[in-house]
């Protein structure tokens, strides 16, 4: 078997996909403790110790707010640190997979981001994001970066636990209705990341979920799921007040990772059933 190394391990993704990626590879997963991605000797070491074939970098500084405030931080970790791993990549000839985000856009598009669209983030992480993106393939062609978006799963706190629980606590809950995307089971990430992996793929893939929604829409279909009656009120992101910007569209065109693989994604309302269980 392969071996894979991934960091940033415990996070929300990493918990969830790679587990399912230990059927195909001998995992090891390593979070900041062991391996914090802004050491370049500690990453010499770990690849020294564990000589992986595949790295999944899955660290990242993800507090999108906190990024406003943190600018140099975000840069560290999303941007120079994702260059350090790279660059350890080249050197010691293993395959990188990086992962990034939908915010590398503006949100201005009314049809789906193509792999080929120009990226324009409005926000502090967006751009620390892509910069890591850039930074990754200018060193690495090789590497592999998935772009996904609006994550859910298991362990936690998520946009489903969140929304929930102030609705059972408090009977009613907002939920902005002017962000459209596609809600993505995190576990839906392993196979397609296998599959790129497994056709010796290179370059941008946009992964997420098939089909739409808004967070209000998702929020009524796990209301309606779960029959939690609670008043459920739509809202605008500018009553969120809150400090970094989100795209106001961000829905993927995942062709490019069908044509590649083969592989196609579920719609999201398959997935959330899967969630729900
Ligand atoms: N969640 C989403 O909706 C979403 C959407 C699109 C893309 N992504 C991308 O998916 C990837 C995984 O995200 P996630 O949701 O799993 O994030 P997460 O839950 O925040 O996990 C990230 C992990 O990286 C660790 N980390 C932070 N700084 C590090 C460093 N310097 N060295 C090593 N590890 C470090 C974190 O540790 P601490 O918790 O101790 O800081 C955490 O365990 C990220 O690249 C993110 O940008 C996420």
């Amino acid at each position: 078997m392969l071996r894979l190394l991934a960091t940033g391990s415990h996070g929300l993704l990493g918990s969830n996909i790679l587990p399912i990626l230990e059927r195909y590879y001998t995992v090891t997963a390593l979070d900041i403790e062991e391996w914090d991605i802004t050491d370049r000797d500690a990453g010499n070491r770990m690849i020294r110790e564990y000589k992986p074939d595949i790295i999944l970098n899955l660290a990242a500084y993800t507090n999108v707010d906190g990024c406003e405030d943190c600018l140099s931080l975000a840069d560290r970790v999303n941007a120079d640190a994702a260059g350090i791993v790279s660059d350890l990549c080249v050197r010691h000839d293993v395959k990188l997979v990086h992962i990034s985000t939908d915010y590398v856009f503006d949100g201005e598009k009314d049809s789906p981001y193509t792999e080929e669209d120009v990226p324009n983030p409005a926000s502090v992480y967006g751009l620390s994001k892509l910069s890591g993106e850039r930074k990754v393939l200018n060193a690495c062609p090789s590497a592999i970066v998935v772009r996904t978006q609006w994550l859910y799963g298991h362990g936690g706190v998520n946009f489903i636990s969140k929304v929930t629980a102030i609705a059972r606590e408090r009977g009613v809950a907002e939920v902005v209705d002017d962000q459209r995307g596609s809600p993505t089971y995190t576990k839906d990430l392993a196979e397609p990341i296998r599959a790129l992996i497994e056709k010796n793929t290179a370059g941008i893939y946009h992964v997420a979920n098939s089909g739409s929604c808004t967070w209000f829409e998702f929020a009524r279909e796990v209301f309606d799921r779960l029959k939690i009656e609670a008043q459920l009120s739509p809202i605008t992101s500018v009553h969120l007040n809150r400090k970094a910007k989100r795209p106001r569209y961000s829905v993927f065109d995942c062709s490019k990772l069908t044509r590649d693989t083969g592989f196609r994604m579920r719609p999201w309302q398959e997935a959330l059933q899967d969630y729900l269980g």
